[in-house]
């Protein structure tokens, strides 16, 4: 077993190297020069996201086409998680449950995905029993260790095994701490850190949809 203060440091250098690597994607490379007549691209927020292709925890398979036209909470992480994911993902819950008391027009558009960077546990099956624990509206998504590290990739999230016992079920993962939110577009529009409430998170969603 790795000592919990060795973890926590790690956790906490993880956590920042991801925040610093947000900070710098969202100021952006240096400007691009632009080609003759041509236009600028923006390099900052359209690194993060892109395309993947899971299974849902009823069986059906969700790509990067499933974001069109909603409003999408993501969040990586995974079911065995003893602290963190559990708590991210009943504040992604409580955002949703506050919208949903906005009115009939409270969820309309709105979605979340908690995506597995733990394929080898959280199975269909396993995310069919994990994700009632929290919102109806919360899609659980797994994949093969390929489509897992693909999606991991395009949403630039860092994940690593820590196995006490080689070739036992009973590790756990380290991974980036983030809350995306994607736009009806598909591409990256805001991102809540640790400790972001429901309260916030409601209170954002409800600004951009005005
Ligand atoms: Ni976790």
């Amino acid at each position: 077993m790795l000592s919990s203060t060795l973890r926590i440091w790690i956790i906490a250098l993880a956590s920042l190297m991801a925040l610093a690597a947000l900070v710098w994607w969202r100021a952006g490379a240096p400007p691009a020069t632009p080609m003759s007549g041509g236009t600028v691209r923006e390099s900052g927020a359209a690194s993060i996201g892109g395309s993947f292709s899971l299974l849902d925890h009823r069986g059906q398979r969700v790509s990067e086409q499933a974001l069109l036209g909603h409003f999408t909470l993501i969040y990586f992480g995974y079911a065995s998680c003893p602290d963190v994911c559990p708590v991210e993902l009943q504040n992604i819950g409580g955002a949703l449950d506050l919208l949903a008391a906005d009115g009939p027009q409270g969820l309309s558009g709105l979605q979340a995905f908690f995506i597995t960077i733990d394929p080898a546990r959280d199975t269909v099956a396993a995310l069919a029993d994990y994700m009632p624990n929290f919102h109806p509206s919360l899609a659980g998504l797994t994949g093969t260790e390929q489509e897992v590290s693909a999606a991991a990739k395009a949403y630039r999230v860092y994940f690593s095994k820590f196995e006490d016992t080689p070739g036992t079920e009973n590790y756990l993962m380290d991974h980036s701490n983030i809350i995306y939110l994607m736009g009806p577009d598909g591409k990256f529009l805001a991102h809540f850190g640790h400790g972001t409430t429901s309260e916030q998170i409601a209170a954002k969603l409800r600004e951009l949809r005005k």
